[in-house]
């Protein structure tokens, strides 16, 4: 969307991977709900990158390259015969490592089921397993929010919650906030730890005057979010912190895929249950009113950035994601 547009007054400054349609991050991307493998087959892409992803007799998910190497037929055409997809066109099997006895192998590439999705690494290894919520690595409960797209670049969706200035213009939430980053050693991920502070009286009466947010994002694909820590309402109630992961996914037509997924603490018994539902809902009540203030912002964005200082979080995170290892894809 607008790529072609006001090249000549406003050229747009191509960088390596950042905002990048034709490069692809090698990291983990969620490809589609496993409910929606049909006779155990999907057919997904990444990029311009067509894949096949088939589950096996025996449960085994694997995700291989979607055309066949006899003469190209996409694999999701096939069936699954035991633990192999069969081409439909000449009948050649592959099995989820690739190999195929007659025909040359195909490449495959790692899978892991997880919150009822399907996720693949853009590689031959993983360089790192599929990162969990770094508050919620276990006893958490979670639900789906439904997929939906937008026509700007996932690395654009990704500076949202990072750009403090919008906060207050577009959300109008009144707030003075700083923030602090680190990187993973490996580059596997971007940290960043915001501390925020109401600015009128009104939000500071009704919110007890402060609260603290998180943004990770590994790879650029997966982001984990942890949000409203520390608001107290009439600043004696706590608020419940949210937690949430999204998955964001390039796909060709510049397109970008997301899945969020929201997340809260397993509570035990019937109580904790309707609590933890509860907790959800309310998650997901507070995401879709940002994500709708938002909306209309990455429907009608050409990038042709010039910061300012107040920008930082965006230039530290362009410059993470400019150094991130690029896919075959
Ligand atoms: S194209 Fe797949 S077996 Fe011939
Ligand atoms: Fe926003």
């Amino acid at each position: 969307m607008f790529e072609d547009n006001n090249l000549e007054t406003q050229p747009i400054k191509e960088m390596n991977i950042f905002n990048n349609w034709n490069s692809v991050v090698e990291a983990w991307y969620c490809v589609g709900e496993e409910s929606a493998l049909k006779n155990n087959i999907l057919s997904t892409q990444v990029g311009k990158q067509k894949l096949v992803i088939f589950k096996t007799e025996t449960g085994k998910v694997h995700c291989l390259d979607a055309f066949c190497s006899h003469m190209g037929l996409n694999l999701s055409l096939g069936k699954v015969v035991k633990e192999e997809i069969r081409c439909h066109f000449h009948h050649w099997s592959f099995k989820g490592d690739g190999t195929c006895s007659k025909q040359k192998d195909l490449n495959s590439y790692p899978v892991e089921v997880r919150y009822g999705l399907i996720w693949i690494w853009a590689g031959k290894e993983a360089k790192y397993p599929l990162p969990l919520h770094q508050d919620l690595l276990e006893n958490y409960t979670y639900k789906r929010g439904p997929v939906y797209t937008r026509p700007s670049h996932p690395h654009i969706s990704l500076l949202n919650a990072l750009d403090i200035q919008h906060v207050n213009t577009v959300h109008a939430l009144d707030l003075n906030v700083s923030a602090k980053h680190y990187e993973a050693p490996d580059q596997s991920y971007i940290h960043y730890d915001f501390e925020g502070k109401f600015l009128t009286k009104e939000k500071i009466f009704l919110t007890g005057g402060g609260y603290k947010f998180s943004v990770r994002y590994a790879g650029a694909t997966v982001g984990f979010l942890k949000a409203l820590e520390g608001i107290k309402i009439f600043g004696k109630i706590p608020f419940p912190t949210i937690y949430a992961t999204f998955g964001y996914r390039q796909i060709n037509q510049n397109q970008t895929v997301i899945q969020p997924i929201f997340l809260t603490p397993k509570r035990t018994g019937v109580l904790g249950w309707i609590k933890s539902q509860l907790h959800l809902f309310v998650t997901e009540m507070i995401y879709n009113r940002l994500k709708g203030e938002d909306g209309e912002i990455y429907e009608n964005i050409r990038f042709t950035p010039n910061f300012t200082p107040d920008d930082s979080n965006i230039v530290s995170f362009i410059a993470h994601v400019n150094r991130l290892p690029k896919s075959k894809f």
